[in-house]
């Protein structure tokens, strides 16, 4: 897939697809005065601008080009998000007629900064044309990707400006693809000793990683990793990727993951419905490297470092079960209760880990509920935090990228609802009720620094949509790296 810019109206050629976004009241111009049929032909089709509304108008005359028309809907109310699903719609309905080649003209109306709106526009070309067709072996079922987009971009920027944004939307891209990818593949084949592989592959020479497996685990006293695999003919894995773009001695931001292979709630067995969704239970970890991955790859002046638990969560011989007390990381013990529970328990680990780092800011990022998917849908990721600013942070490069946060509640009530009696925690509340705060609360005993949480469980997969194919999302790697960028 090529994406490139235009600054001048493309020359008219045939059968040249160019595609126009036409928010409310708005008229069609055509590129061209030989093309005033686009006018004509669009009154025909009773187009009313209406947000998402296509429609394609082809003259009469063969050699003239193919005009398409995508309704955006009220422009003066115009966000990021829906640029994304504009973009992604169209894209997406593009690429099922099989036309491999187009223009997409860049309206103006649409007021975010023209950088912006190339970076968003090519990470939405991506998301929307994004297929998982590695397991399908009929060739005749497998959808191709559009060869060229052109953008034309009409507004005032420099050609270098251009090109440079459009190059930072493909690393993000192509980030969110291999997050949609690893998430997508069945839980057979991505294990945690596979992620850890592929954590190594983004490396390109510009990140240090090293992952240690359970021998490694037990040295470092990472037992929460260890009892969630334990079930498991898995080898648990613990990645660690370190990226030093900023000065010397600067204290890192650190990003943590969740990568549970597959959790079937182990002995506290999930009911069998959807339960195949558990693969993508390692979306955490996966979005943890695809961000590293990007800023390494930018060339980002700053110094990150991402870690990830991974392991497979599955009843077995040896499994940890409802009673056993395990001992953290950081010393602290956890009673327990329900090992469906298991990605705070990872996170425990991971988090005390993360001290070592003395960092500026820890963001973990996980599937980690199921009741923040009850709290927030599957378009906002949960964000807990008791730093304000930070949250704030967050919910800031969320509205930019059109991946939307929401801050959640955590304070000591949810804390002191996670305490045990018999050990320092407990890994489900003594009140079930607000589970996404419970979680959060469980995790804050494990840190010693600022901290984020967010929960990505409801935005990390979901259904086919006009805008994205079913599966993994690649969601929130955009707006997290915006995050960062801020961070400088
Ligand atoms: N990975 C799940 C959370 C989840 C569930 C994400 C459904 C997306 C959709 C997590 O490990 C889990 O099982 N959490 C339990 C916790 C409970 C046992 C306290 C949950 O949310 O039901
Ligand atoms: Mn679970
Ligand atoms: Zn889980």
């Amino acid at each position: 897939m090529i994406i490139n810019a235009v600054q001048v109206a493309p020359k008219r050629a045939s059968k040249e697809t160019y595609v126009i976004f036409l928010a409310k009241g708005e008229k069609i111009e055509p590129f061209d005065v030989r093309d005033q049929w686009v006018k004509r032909a669009l009154e025909r089709e009773e187009f009313e601008n209406g947000f998402g509304e296509i429609a394609i108008l082809s003259s009469p005359e063969p050699d003239s080009p193919r005009y398409v028309c995508v309704g955006a809907g009220e422009s003066d109310t115009a966000t990021a998000q829906m640029w994304l699903r504009l973009i992604g719609t169209i894209c997406r309905f593009l690429q099922n007629k099989k036309i491999a080649r187009y223009t997409l003209a860049l309206p103006f109306w649409y007021t975010a900064k023209p950088v912006d709106i190339l970076r968003s526009t090519v990470v939405a070309i991506y998301a929307s044309t994004y297929r998982f067709n590695r397991y399908i072996t009929d060739v005749a079922r497998i959808v191709l990707r559009p060869k060229t987009v052109t953008l034309f971009v009409p507004h005032d920027i420099t050609a270098g400006e251009a090109t440079g944004a459009i190059q930072v939307g493909v690393t993000i891209g192509k980030a969110a693809d291999n997050v949609r990818e690893l998430g997508n593949m069945p839980p057979i084949h991505m294990t945690p000793t596979v992620l850890a592989q592929e954590a190594k592959k983004v490396a390109h020479g510009k990140l240090v990683v090293k992952t240690l497996g359970p021998k490694q685990l037990k040295k470092e006293k990472m037992n929460g990793i260890l009892a969630v695999s334990e079930g498991s003919k898995e080898d648990a894995q613990f990645i660690i990727m370190e990226y030093r773009g900023g000065k010397k001695n600067e204290k890192p931001l650190v990003f943590a993951g969740k990568a549970v292979t597959f959790d079937s709630g182990g002995i506290s067995l999930k009911p069998s419905q959807k339960m195949d969704e558990m693969k993508f239970d390692m979306l955490g970890g996966a979005t943890v490297i695809a961000i590293l991955e990007v800023v390494a790859a930018l060339n980002l002046p700053i110094t990150v470092v991402g870690l990830v638990g991974a392991a497979e969560n599955v009843p077995g011989d040896g499994a940890y079960r409802p009673g056993d007390i395990i001992t953290a990381k950081n010393g602290k013990t956890i009673e327990i209760l329900n090992t469906d529970a298991e990605g705070r328990v990872i996170l425990a680990d991971v988090l005390s880990y993360a001290s070592m780092y003395k960092p500026k800011t820890v963001i973990d990022i996980a599937t980690l509920t199921g009741a923040c998917v009850v709290a927030l849908g599957e378009n906002y990721a949960g964000v807990f935090s008791r730093s304000d600013e930070i949250a704030l942070a967050l919910k800031k490069a969320g509205l930019a990228s059109g991946e939307h946060m929401w801050h959640m509640p955590l304070d000591d009530d949810f804390k002191k609802n996670v305490q045990s009696t018999i050990a320092d925690t407990r890994n489900t509340g003594v009140v079930s009720d607000g589970d996404a705060s419970n979680a959060a609360a469980f995790l804050e005993y494990f840190t010693d620094y600022p901290w984020v949480h967010v929960d990505i469980a409801g935005t990390a997969w979901g259904g086919d949509k006009p805008y994205r194919s079913v599966g993994a999302t690649g969601s929130h790697v955009d707006a997290l790296v915006r995050f960062v960028e801020e961070q400088i």
